[in-house]
């Protein structure tokens, strides 16, 4: 696994989110209670931007059907809808990070 320094901790306070581009990935870090997160960007159901998403305490909520993601650990907390009929949607990848001094790092296979 190789780490990519993606960030400093000063750019990124508690209740923040940055979204980063590492080649063909778009990764969404969070900031959660001084805690930073980071989870493929892409939602699995439609691929709708996380980043534009609301964070709200350790959800961030799908822009375009509503799911719920817990960013601590990438799992699904509710599914979101479409004309009130319930979406099929997976977990979301998560990252390792890594902090050395203020320099935020991501892990990738
Ligand atoms: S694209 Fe995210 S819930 Fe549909």
């Amino acid at each position: 696994m190789e780490y990519v320094k993606v960030a400093q901790t000063t750019e990124l306070p508690p209740g923040s989110k940055k979204k980063i581009s590492l080649g063909n990935k778009d990764i969404l870090l969070t900031n959660f209670e001084g805690t930073y997160y980071a989870l493929d960007n892409r939602c699995p159901h439609m691929g709708g931007s996380l980043f534009d998403g609301k964070l709200e305490g350790n959800h961030i909520i799908c822009p375009k059907h509503g799911s719920v993601f817990d960013v601590k650990t990438g799992r699904v907390v509710e599914r979101g809808s479409i004309l009130f009929i319930k979406v099929k949607v997976d977990d979301l990848h998560q990252y390792p990070v890594k902090i050395e001094g203020t320099d935020l790092y991501i892990g990738i296979e």
